[in-house]
Protein backbone atom coordinates (compact mmCIF):
# COMPACT_ATOMS: atom_id res chain seq x y z
CA UNK A 1 0.00 0.00 0.00
CA UNK A 2 1.33 3.67 -0.76
CA UNK A 3 1.43 6.30 1.75
CA UNK A 4 -1.57 7.73 0.67
CA UNK A 5 -3.42 4.81 0.80
CA UNK A 6 -2.65 4.39 4.54
CA UNK A 7 -3.54 8.07 5.15
CA UNK A 8 -6.71 7.91 3.18
CA UNK A 9 -7.87 4.60 4.88
CA UNK A 10 -6.94 6.54 8.21
CA UNK A 11 -8.96 9.08 7.38
CA UNK A 12 -12.10 6.98 6.79
CA UNK A 13 -11.87 5.32 10.02
CA UNK A 14 -11.91 8.67 11.72
CA UNK A 15 -15.70 9.23 10.35
CA UNK A 16 -16.87 6.89 12.80
CA UNK A 17 -15.42 8.98 16.03
CA UNK A 18 -17.62 12.31 14.25
CA UNK A 19 -20.71 12.71 16.48
CA UNK A 20 -24.25 13.51 15.49
CA UNK A 21 -24.49 17.14 15.77
CA UNK A 22 -22.24 19.61 16.98
CA UNK A 23 -18.66 21.36 15.98
CA UNK A 24 -15.60 19.55 15.56
CA UNK A 25 -11.74 20.33 14.95
CA UNK A 26 -10.08 19.54 11.50
CA UNK A 27 -7.16 19.51 11.31
CA UNK A 28 -4.62 20.52 8.79
CA UNK A 29 -1.96 18.89 6.00
CA UNK A 30 -2.06 16.10 3.75
CA UNK A 31 -3.97 13.68 5.90
CA UNK A 32 -6.45 15.69 7.55
CA UNK A 33 -6.88 16.59 3.46
CA UNK A 34 -8.02 13.02 2.85
CA UNK A 35 -10.62 13.41 6.40
CA UNK A 36 -11.97 16.83 4.43
CA UNK A 37 -13.01 14.52 1.75
CA UNK A 38 -14.04 12.18 3.49
CA UNK A 39 -16.31 14.13 6.11
CA UNK A 40 -17.83 16.13 2.82
CA UNK A 41 -19.91 12.43 2.43
CA UNK A 42 -21.56 12.65 5.78
CA UNK A 43 -21.88 16.69 6.45
CA UNK A 44 -25.58 16.78 7.25
CA UNK A 45 -24.31 14.52 10.38
CA UNK A 46 -22.86 17.43 12.19
CA UNK A 47 -23.37 20.85 12.29
CA UNK A 48 -19.70 22.76 11.26
CA UNK A 49 -16.21 22.83 11.96
CA UNK A 50 -13.46 24.56 13.52
CA UNK A 51 -10.27 25.08 11.03
CA UNK A 52 -6.97 24.21 12.42
CA UNK A 53 -5.50 26.49 9.34
CA UNK A 54 -6.58 29.03 6.87
CA UNK A 55 -5.52 26.13 4.00
CA UNK A 56 -8.33 23.99 5.75
CA UNK A 57 -10.57 26.52 5.95
CA UNK A 58 -10.93 26.88 2.74
CA UNK A 59 -10.89 23.43 2.26
CA UNK A 60 -14.15 22.63 4.27
CA UNK A 61 -15.64 25.60 2.82
CA UNK A 62 -15.11 23.78 -0.89
CA UNK A 63 -16.62 21.18 0.38
CA UNK A 64 -19.89 22.60 1.67
CA UNK A 65 -19.19 22.31 5.37
CA UNK A 66 -19.62 25.28 7.58
CA UNK A 67 -16.43 27.45 9.05
CA UNK A 68 -17.19 28.29 12.69
CA UNK A 69 -15.23 30.73 14.61
CA UNK A 70 -13.56 29.42 17.86
CA UNK A 71 -14.44 31.79 19.65
CA UNK A 72 -17.89 30.50 19.44
CA UNK A 73 -17.70 27.35 20.74
CA UNK A 74 -17.29 26.29 24.07
CA UNK A 75 -16.03 22.77 23.72
CA UNK A 76 -15.71 20.44 20.37
CA UNK A 77 -16.06 16.77 20.86
CA UNK A 78 -13.76 15.70 18.66
CA UNK A 79 -10.62 16.99 16.96
CA UNK A 80 -9.32 14.77 14.25
CA UNK A 81 -5.60 15.95 12.90
CA UNK A 82 -2.49 14.26 11.54
CA UNK A 83 1.16 14.75 13.41
CA UNK A 84 4.40 14.64 11.91
CA UNK A 85 5.49 11.89 14.92
CA UNK A 86 3.47 10.36 17.34
CA UNK A 87 4.87 8.30 20.36
CA UNK A 88 2.89 4.89 21.82
CA UNK A 89 1.98 7.30 25.09
CA UNK A 90 0.39 9.24 22.14
CA UNK A 91 2.50 12.64 22.34
CA UNK A 92 3.36 13.98 19.21
CA UNK A 93 5.48 16.63 17.12
CA UNK A 94 3.07 18.47 14.99
CA UNK A 95 3.42 21.57 12.43
CA UNK A 96 4.92 20.49 9.91
CA UNK A 97 2.40 22.43 7.53
CA UNK A 98 2.76 25.65 10.31
CA UNK A 99 -0.32 25.48 11.43
CA UNK A 100 0.70 24.10 14.61
CA UNK A 101 -0.37 27.16 17.25
CA UNK A 102 -3.77 27.11 16.00
CA UNK A 103 -3.95 23.23 15.94
CA UNK A 104 -2.77 23.62 19.96
CA UNK A 105 -5.55 26.15 19.93
CA UNK A 106 -8.26 23.47 18.36
CA UNK A 107 -7.02 20.69 20.89
CA UNK A 108 -7.44 22.79 23.55
CA UNK A 109 -10.96 23.06 22.65
CA UNK A 110 -11.13 19.36 22.10
CA UNK A 111 -12.76 16.56 24.55
CA UNK A 112 -11.31 13.85 22.45
CA UNK A 113 -8.02 14.11 20.09
CA UNK A 114 -8.21 11.87 17.04
CA UNK A 115 -4.37 11.62 15.53
CA UNK A 116 -4.67 10.16 12.54
CA UNK A 117 -1.36 8.96 11.05
CA UNK A 118 0.01 6.26 8.13
CA UNK A 119 2.45 3.90 10.32
CA UNK A 120 5.54 5.68 9.48
CA UNK A 121 4.64 8.37 11.74
CA UNK A 122 5.02 6.14 14.81
CA UNK A 123 8.44 6.26 16.60
CA UNK A 124 9.74 5.46 19.95
CA UNK A 125 11.83 8.44 20.85
CA UNK A 126 10.31 11.77 19.39
CA UNK A 127 12.90 14.16 17.75
CA UNK A 128 14.43 12.82 14.50
CA UNK A 129 11.13 15.01 12.68
CA UNK A 130 12.51 18.85 13.57
CA UNK A 131 10.56 20.32 16.21
CA UNK A 132 8.63 23.47 14.66
CA UNK A 133 8.79 26.77 17.20
CA UNK A 134 6.64 29.31 15.95
CA UNK A 135 8.03 32.78 17.00
CA UNK A 136 7.29 36.55 16.71
CA UNK A 137 9.65 37.72 13.99
CA UNK A 138 11.68 40.22 16.25
CA UNK A 139 12.80 37.63 18.54
CA UNK A 140 13.58 35.20 15.82
CA UNK A 141 17.44 35.59 16.67
CA UNK A 142 17.24 35.78 20.78
CA UNK A 143 15.30 32.66 20.27
CA UNK A 144 16.78 30.43 17.85
CA UNK A 145 20.25 31.02 20.59
CA UNK A 146 18.13 29.80 23.60
CA UNK A 147 17.30 26.73 21.74
CA UNK A 148 21.18 26.11 21.10
CA UNK A 149 21.05 26.34 25.09
CA UNK A 150 18.54 23.52 25.37
CA UNK A 151 20.45 21.75 22.90
CA UNK A 152 19.08 22.15 19.78
CA UNK A 153 20.15 23.25 16.13
CA UNK A 154 17.29 25.89 15.20
CA UNK A 155 17.07 26.83 11.73
CA UNK A 156 14.91 28.98 10.22
CA UNK A 157 12.17 27.96 7.78
CA UNK A 158 12.68 31.09 5.11
CA UNK A 159 9.75 32.41 3.29
CA UNK A 160 6.98 30.76 5.28
CA UNK A 161 4.74 33.19 7.42
CA UNK A 162 2.28 31.51 9.52
CA UNK A 163 -1.60 32.13 9.70
CA UNK A 164 -1.41 34.62 12.46
CA UNK A 165 1.55 36.48 10.39
CA UNK A 166 5.05 35.10 12.45
CA UNK A 167 8.06 32.58 11.87
CA UNK A 168 8.89 29.25 12.15
CA UNK A 169 12.24 27.70 13.40
CA UNK A 170 12.86 24.01 13.02
CA UNK A 171 14.58 22.62 15.09
CA UNK A 172 16.85 19.63 14.43
CA UNK A 173 19.13 17.19 16.46
CA UNK A 174 16.59 16.89 19.20
CA UNK A 175 16.15 13.52 21.08
CA UNK A 176 13.17 14.08 22.96
CA UNK A 177 13.19 11.91 26.10
CA UNK A 178 10.78 13.93 27.95
CA UNK A 179 8.45 15.74 25.81
CA UNK A 180 5.82 17.55 28.66
CA UNK A 181 9.30 18.91 30.13
CA UNK A 182 10.70 20.16 26.64
CA UNK A 183 7.47 21.35 25.50
CA UNK A 184 7.20 23.88 28.60
CA UNK A 185 10.49 25.04 28.43
CA UNK A 186 10.57 25.88 25.06
CA UNK A 187 7.03 27.62 25.97
CA UNK A 188 8.65 29.59 28.25
CA UNK A 189 11.22 31.54 25.91
CA UNK A 190 10.04 34.90 25.59
CA UNK A 191 9.12 35.30 21.67
CA UNK A 192 7.81 32.00 21.17
CA UNK A 193 4.53 31.68 20.29
CA UNK A 194 3.97 27.69 20.54
CA UNK A 195 6.32 24.97 19.86
CA UNK A 196 4.80 22.07 17.94
CA UNK A 197 5.16 19.37 20.85
CA UNK A 198 1.70 18.23 22.27
CA UNK A 199 2.74 15.89 25.25
CA UNK A 200 0.55 17.93 27.82
CA UNK A 201 -2.41 17.61 25.60
CA UNK A 202 -1.82 14.94 23.14
CA UNK A 203 -4.10 12.63 21.25
CA UNK A 204 -6.26 10.45 23.10
CA UNK A 205 -6.65 8.14 20.51
CA UNK A 206 -4.41 7.00 17.11
CA UNK A 207 -5.43 5.26 14.14
CA UNK A 208 -2.50 4.36 12.82
CA UNK A 209 -2.54 3.17 9.36
CA UNK A 210 -0.64 -0.04 8.62
CA UNK A 211 -0.50 -2.59 5.29
CA UNK A 212 -2.51 -5.17 7.97
CA UNK A 213 -5.05 -2.49 8.63
CA UNK A 214 -5.60 0.32 11.07
CA UNK A 215 -4.71 0.35 14.07
CA UNK A 216 -6.29 1.93 17.49
CA UNK A 217 -4.14 2.97 19.70
CA UNK A 218 -5.61 4.76 22.97
CA UNK A 219 -4.39 6.88 25.69
C1 LIG B 1 0.49 20.58 10.09
C2 LIG B 1 0.60 19.33 10.88
C3 LIG B 1 0.26 18.05 10.20
O1 LIG B 1 -0.65 17.35 10.98
C4 LIG B 1 1.50 17.24 10.04
O2 LIG B 1 2.47 18.03 9.37
C5 LIG B 1 1.24 15.95 9.26
O3 LIG B 1 1.02 16.24 7.91
P1 LIG B 1 0.65 15.13 6.86
O4 LIG B 1 -0.71 14.63 7.22
O5 LIG B 1 0.67 15.89 5.54
O6 LIG B 1 1.69 14.06 6.90
O7 LIG B 1 0.93 19.32 12.03
O8 LIG B 1 0.95 21.70 10.80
Amino acid sequence: MTQDELKRAVARAAIEHVPMGGIIGVGTGSTANFFIEALAKIRQRFDGAVASSEATAQKLAAAGIEVVDANSVIELEVYVDGADEVNRALAMIKGGGGALTREKIVAALSRTFVCIADGSKLVDVLGRFPLPVEVIPMARSYVARELVKLGGQPEWRQGVVTDNGNAILDVYNLEITNPAELEAAVDQITGVVTNGLFARRGADILLLGTPEGVQTLKR
